[in-house]
């Protein structure tokens, strides 16, 4: 069997076997991801581009060799597989998707303790990336969900670091000819995204590139001038979790590095920190109630998101969950732009989960305002002290919409629900935002008898155009 590689990326996997007559004879695999096989391989290697893996096994043969394209042999280098069981097995779980959202306490605490101790050991190399960055642009570029992250990356860099920042689309980057100016920041949860390979490869010749990824071993790794690597494990579900809210950590841990006012940046360590520590339990308390959610809105046809600020990001993460693993039509719109053409669509067939910062509260409550006098259902996630002045601003109001609004089972979605998460700020709010935009995803997926783990038409890793 020969393989060859190109452009996209491929593995190789060895397991020792013994054969009755006690001959060893291995096992051979090969796969776009060692995760396809690392349960059964003891050694493996990712071959690079232009590679060809040359296997012959037969009654009195049993060789593996690598050749590069003049067919001058290679040494195949193995290594030990590291990918622990732990990872690539659901466990007690009955999605890795379920696991995944809930290892997010530990894979946002280790990435976080990961990044501070990397960004104390190259503070030369980052300072430099970012006082370039600061100089020029900063741009950031990925594609899906770890565009998301980008998104609400550029937020903080431009609002607390001052960094004139964009986050681009790598598909739209590619082909619309952009004028190339400061650093190049690549993020992806797999590191083999090819529209985001490419766009590496466009800019990374003339100008100093950064990947964020969580496979140290991918190709995005090995072509980026400085890496840092995401610590949320391997994450095998096709809707990204853990991967994202990890991404937000090595996003939020650098751009505080980069902000002079100490008391600012002593309160987005803070904020990582308790987001940190406390999502977890947000998690073990509030399924329920998101759950019996879920099955109401397991039986609507399309959705929408709203938020502002950085949250705005984080509903077009909520619209793209859900779309990816419900099938359920939904759109994120930054809330502002409700009125120029998003509200026409409003009725009692939309319901409209309501991402709420506290820094813009009262304009966002206004849109809330603004979908229930039009016969929409919203469900409304925000933080304690958001609900408190809520209350005190619109309760009148609120009970008329919806006298029932406290009692949670209802055979029918509420005019009015809440969601309400703890009291962090403006950095840590926004990990229990995305763990409540998951979950939702999560259960009516599963109300819906969706295949979560493995949606239709979609591939965790896209290596093709
Ligand atoms: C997220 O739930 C998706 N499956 C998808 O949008 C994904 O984020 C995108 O394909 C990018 O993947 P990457 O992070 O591995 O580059």
């Amino acid at each position: 069997m020969f393989a060859f590689a190109r452009g996209s990326p491929l593995s190789f996997g060895v397991r020792n076997t013994q054969s009755q007559d006690q001959k060893v004879q291995n096992e051979y695999y090969i796969a776009s991801d060692p995760l396809a096989f690392s349960q059964w391989v003891e050694q493996m290697c990712h071959l690079s581009d232009n590679q060809i893996l040359h296997i012959c096994q037969g009654p009195d043969t049993d060789s593996y060799d690598l050749y590069d394209m003049s067919l001058s042999k290679i040494q195949v280098k193995l290594e030990q597989n590291s990918l622990s069981d732990q990872f690539v097995n659901k466990g007690s779980f009955a999605h890795f998707m379920l696991k995944e959202i809930n290892e997010q306490p530990r894979a946002i605490l280790d990435t976080l303790a990961h990044v501070m101790s990397l960004i104390d050991q190259r503070k030369e190399s980052l300072d430099q990336f970012f006082n370039k960055a600061r100089e020029t642009q900063l741009n950031l570029i990925a594609c899906g969900t770890s565009y998301h992250a980008c998104l609400v990356a550029k937020y903080f860099f431009e609002k607390y670091a001052r960094i004139s920042t964009t986050a681009e689309l790598a598909s739209e980057f590619l082909y619309r000819s952009p004028v190339l100016k400061g650093n190049y920041c690549f993020v992806s949860q797999s590191g083999e995204t090819r529209d985001t390979i490419a766009a590496h490869d466009m800019v990374s010749n003339q100008y100093q590139t950064m990947a964020i990824v969580n496979v140290p071993t991918s190709q995005l790794a090995r072509k980026a001038n400085i890496v840092l690597t995401t610590q949320a494990g391997p994450e095998i579900g096709v809707a990204s979790t853990k991967a994202f809210t990890s991404q937000l950590v090595v996003y939020l841990a650098l751009c505080m590095s980069q902000i002079s006012d100490a008391q600012t940046k002593n309160s987005f360590k803070q904020q990582l920190t308790i987001a940190a520590t406390t999502v977890g339990e947000y998690l073990q308390f509030h399924t329920t109630e998101i759950q019996q959610l879920a099955q109401h809105l397991s039986k609507y046809k399309s959705m929408t998101y709203l938020g502002r600020g950085a949250s705005f990001p984080i509903a077009l993460e909520g619209a793209l969950k859900l779309k990816e693993i419900c099938y359920i039509h939904a759109e994120g719109y930054a809330a502002g732009e409700l009125k120029h053409g998003p509200i026409a669509l409003i009725d009692e067939q939309m319901p409209v989960v309501v991402f709420v910062s506290e820094e813009n509260l009262e304009k966002i409550m206004s849109n809330v305002q603004e979908v229930l006098a039009r016969n929409g259902k919203c469900i409304v996630v925000l933080n304690s002290a958001c609900r408190e002045l809520f209350d005190e601003s619109y309760s009148s109001k609120a009970s008329r919409i919806n006298s029932q609004m406290e009692s949670p089972i209802l055979d029918q979605l509420q005019k009015l629900s809440f969601l309400v998460t703890p009291k962090v700020g403006e950095v840590g709010d926004l990990f229990f935002q995305s763990v409540v935009l998951q979950m939702l995803a999560y259960y009516t997926a599963l109300e819906l008898g969706v295949d979560v783990d493995q949606p239709r038409n979609l591939a965790k890793c896209v290596t093709v155009e």
